[in-house]
């Protein structure tokens, strides 16, 4: 139901132009009055060899108006077009109906591969707030390539290699035991950690014993690897655990360790290409050319870094999925490294370094007051989530006791409302954790989107599923309906404009202003009147709006619960 599609094709022959430009020349005026969509008539001044009022007039002559549009008006420059609003609501409400979940998706990527790594938790590590946003935004652009037709691949590149480890493991065998850590699970791993580094200060000797652990790991030491793939246990449970509260899931777990027999080959390649420099005792590639510090490959006792394993999980994946883009989730602070690391590949000849793409985004920083971090202790994303649920199960106790399932519905606008804030920006910014503002109703937050779709959802049930006489439209051409049907018609647009910038906020952004233009439309217009025909029009779009906001709000990892 693409109106602009629809002007530019019958525009094209008559401007001389493709209708592929004319489309992205066609604005949305932000006045109404000013017409619906418009075409500038400037740029077209050199083709057509006349002034742009002239040539909107002549434009306006020849054209013959594409159905859903019922007139257009010559304003100074510009060709100003207005919908036929009943034919207009016609179109968007059927499609809607039609393609039902489905609207909004497309095969515009049928047979391309997406693979995209996010999340990617350090082993023994807390999985703390500030990881929400790589996993919520991994999580979502997952779900919106896959809407949009592509074969996605959903990598957590574990951080589960380092010297850390061989402490973790010095630490265990002075301090823990098996029952103490399976009790506490990962926070007893994070006190052996802090135990660690509080003793080494006092007794550097533990260092060496941490250094020979993890010598002990490379080397394939049985108890050293079956300690550690112990602890690897641990945290995937812990983290599993809110994976599951999120509904995020992965194809791949292949870590920085899974790359330990995979570095080698592309070591030799640079060494074979002259890429690789000594630089004290470290080998590293130079890339002064491009205004960038070195990619240090090799330390000077030969061992390998962050950078080596990134090097060789690029050639892994593009060699085994053949992707046609690789996105990388992480925060912006690594945003050298991935420069380096596309630019190390770009220069050993690889124009699929080009498809690399460093989706990076802000900090999370935390409200001071309930969930502040005290005297370093962080703040579990589980706890957090845990904290909102709770919360909102508080609110329906007391404002809405009699309502079924009141757990699974705390559950999904608790935790919607923490994901849909982390994607409420675009995502460089960074943010303010407030959980109060966050599940707050009224403001621009998930549980104001969820409540919208519920009131859809409530309208429906009130008006029961008895057979609904044939619309009529017409009932849908005032001002307030208008703005719905104008966001239900954008949503294609929205979800492919998210894709292409990688930012799930878009899709976020829209839920809100639809949420918004249905609220205004259900607080004016009486929904549910004597007019048969008329009631079933505007139930259509309560339906439609219900079904758009439960796709929007799905594609950003947020659930939609009926009643709430
Ligand atoms: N584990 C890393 C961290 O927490 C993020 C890994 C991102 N992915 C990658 N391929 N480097 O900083």
């Amino acid at each position: 139901m693409d109106y602009k599609e629809k002007l530019a094709a019958a525009l094209a022959p008559l401007a001389g132009l493709p209708a592929g430009e004319l489309k992205d020349m066609l604005e949305t005026p932000p006045d109404p009055a000013m017409g619906d969509f418009a075409l500038p008539c400037f740029k077209l001044a050199r083709t057509m060899k006349k002034a742009p009022p002239a040539i909107a007039q002549e434009l306006q002559q020849s054209l013959s108006l594409p159905s859903g549009i019922g007139r257009s008006e010559v304003k100074g420059g510009y060709l100003n077009f207005f919908l036929n609003q009943s034919s207009f609501a016609a179109d968007i409400l059927t499609a809607v109906a039609k393609a039902g979940a489905d609207y909004g998706s497309s095969s515009k990527g049928e047979g391309k591969t997406i693979v995209l790594d996010y999340s990617s938790v350090n082993i023994a590590k807390p999985f703390h707030i500030g990881h929400l946003s790589t996993t919520a935004i991994g999580n979502s652009l997952y779900r919106i390539y896959s809407f949009l037709g592509y074969h996605c691949v959903g990598v957590n590149h574990l951080g589960d290699w380092g010297t850390q480890f061989g402490k973790l493991i010095a630490a265990y065998k002075h301090w823990g035991s098996r029952e103490e850590i399976e009790k506490k699970s990962i926070h007893g791993l994070l006190e052996l950690y802090v135990r660690f580094h509080e003793e080494a200060k006092k007794d550097p000797a533990l260092d060496d014993e941490g250094r020979a652990w993890f010598k002990k790991i490379e080397d394939g030491d049985a108890e050293a690897l079956e300690i550690f793939g112990w602890f690897k246990e641990i945290t995937l449970k812990e983290v599993g655990k809110v994976y599951d509260l999120l509904g995020v899931k992965f194809d791949s777990y292949a870590g920085e360790s899974f790359y330990n027999d995979k570095m080698q080959p592309v070591i030799d390649e640079l060494r074979e290409k002259n890429m690789l420099e000594l630089s004290d005792g470290a080998y590293v590639v130079r890339l002064d050319e491009d205004n960038l510090p070195p990619c240090i490959i090799l330390k000077s006792d030969g061992t390998t870094l962050y950078a080596t394993r990134d090097l060789a999980a690029a050639f892994y994946r593009k060699k085994t999925y053949d992707f046609d883009k690789c996105l990388y989730v992480v925060a912006y602070q690594q945003n050298l490294h991935f420069k380096q690391l596309f630019k190390v590949i770009e220069k050993m000849g690889y124009p699929w370094a080009k498809d690399m793409i460093h989706v990076n985004f802000g900090m999370v920083s935390l409200q001071d007051g309930t969930l502040s971090t005290r005297e370093g202790r962080v703040v579990f994303l589980e706890d957090v989530l845990h904290q909102a649920m709770d919360k909102t199960l508080r609110v329906i106790n007391e404002k809405n006791p009699e309502l079924p399932d009141k757990e699974a519905v705390a559950r999904e606008v608790g935790v919607g409302a923490v994901v849909f804030s982390a994607l409420s920006n675009s995502r460089i910014k960074d943010i303010v954790f407030d959980l109060d503002r966050v599940l707050n109703f009224d403001g621009e937050t998930g549980p104001y989107v969820q409540y919208t779709h519920a009131r859809a959802m409530s309208v429906l049930r009130k008006a029961g599923d008895g057979a609904e006489s044939a619309p009529d439209y017409s009932a849908l051409e005032g001002e307030q309906a208008l703005a719905v049907l104008k966001n239900l018609a954008a949503f294609p647009d929205i979800v492919e404009k998210a894709c292409e910038k990688n930012e799930p906020s878009v899709v976020t952004r829209h839920m809100i202003d639809l949420a918004q233009s249905f609220n205004k439309f259900y607080y004016d217009i009486r929904i549910i009147d004597e007019d048969a025909a008329a009631t079933a029009a505007r139930l259509e779009l309560c339906r439609a709006t219900a079904q758009v906001l439960k796709t929007g709000l799905y594609l950003i990892g947020v659930g939609a619960p009926d009643r709430m």
